[in-house]
């Protein structure tokens, strides 16, 4: 089954086109137009700038990734679109393109939840085949989200953790601009902390005895505030040490707590995923973690971290193959759309 899929939700324009044959996935092409260099003066991503930059980037976009997997519409089995969580002037570019075109060459739709998609950046080029790993446990690390999520099939999931207040990409991307970085804060943070002392600065860790799967990531932030304030001027050393010793704490807390619910729902396997998982320190600790439990562990390619269409062929492919195709109705726009 050929497929494509159409990514307009934050600041990527992406387009993709998928092989799928019985659950493994062959990516034809995975196309990304990335609209950071735009938003990066304002500190973060304005919306309707956002939809501004998809409306001119989505045919190019969505022709490219056809082009690449030497492909013609009318040879598409299914068009998989994100409907949701997003920004609302930007899912709909995306939204109204992929429905005309199902109309215009009557092929099956499907609305994907951008979430969904994170978790399935894991079957894109994963190091071993997906098989036999539920109930899973999903660490769900993004800017918008921190979510540890219970997985008992494609599509069955349960919450059983998340962020109260900030989520750790954006505790990464708030605590760069504390020490005048650039954003997106994470890359800068780890490549700081490459060079930093973690046992320097000793940073809270919230919520970490608290008795449910919860976080919170304000405090953390609002502690190198305080630090920054206390210290006055800092040099270049202190810089990285502090980016290292916040990177600790933050990851910290989502290693202990994943561990604890790892063991308590007896879970075959974990899954990282959303633009956070792109952190090399957080993929060491949990395969050493995971090494230590006797479970599976996956983290996507490096290339699938962040937004992509090609993760929303996948989550499309599998919520086709439990239910059909959505009706017209049904492909429409979610902003604040859950798991
Ligand atoms: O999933 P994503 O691309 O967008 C959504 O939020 O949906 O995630 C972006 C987030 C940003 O907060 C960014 O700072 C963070 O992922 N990020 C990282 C790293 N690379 C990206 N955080 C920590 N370490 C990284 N290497
Ligand atoms: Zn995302």
């Amino acid at each position: 089954m050929k497929i494509l899929a159409i990514e307009t939700s934050c600041d990527e324009t992406a387009a993709a086109v998928l092989e799928a044959t019985e659950s493994r996935f062959l990516v034809l092409s995975n196309v990304i137009s990335s609209q950071i260099a735009l938003h990066n003066q304002y500190g973060g991503v304005v919306p309707h700038l956002a939809a501004r930059e998809h409306v001119k980037n989505i045919n190019h976009v969505i022709k490219s990734a056809l082009k690449e997997a030497k492909l013609i519409i009318p040879e598409v089995d299914l068009i998989a679109v994100t409907h949701g969580p997003g920004l609302g002037p930007a899912l709909l570019v995306g939204l109204t393109y992929a429905k005309t075109l199902a109309w215009q060459y009557q092929k099956p739709l499907i609305g994907v939840n951008h979430m969904d998609g994170h978790i399935h950046s894991n079957w894109l080029e994963p190091s071993e085949p997906l098989d036999n790993i539920f109930p899973a446990l999903n660490v769900m690390v993004s800017g918008g989200h921190t979510e540890l999520v219970l997985m008992k099939d494609h599509g069955d999931y349960e919450i059983i953790g998340e962020t109260l207040d900030d989520a750790v990409g954006e505790a990464f991307d708030k605590v760069a601009r504390l020490l005048g970085e650039g954003y997106p804060g994470g890359p800068i943070i780890s490549k700081l902390a490459q060079e930093g002392n973690p046992q320097m600065f000793d940073l809270p860790r919230p919520m970490l005895k608290s008795k449910d799967y919860n976080f919170s990531y304000s405090g953390l932030k609002t502690a190198v505030l305080y630090l920054l304030r206390d210290l006055g001027e800092i040099s270049e050393q202190q810089k990285k040490d502090i980016a290292a010793s916040f990177q600790e704490a933050a990851i910290d807390v989502l290693i202990q707590k994943t561990t604890r619910a790892a063991k308590e729902f007896k879970i075959k396997a974990i899954l990282l995923s959303g633009g956070v998982s792109a952190n090399k320190l957080l993929r060491e600790y949990l395969a050493k973690t995971t090494q230590k439990l006797e479970i599976r562990f996956f983290c996507p390619a490096m290339q699938y971290t962040t937004d992509n269409a090609a993760m929303i062929a996948v989550a499309g492919y599998f919520t086709y193959k439990k239910s059909g195709a959505h009706s017209w109705e049904q492909v429409t726009m979610h902003p604040n759309l859950t798991l």
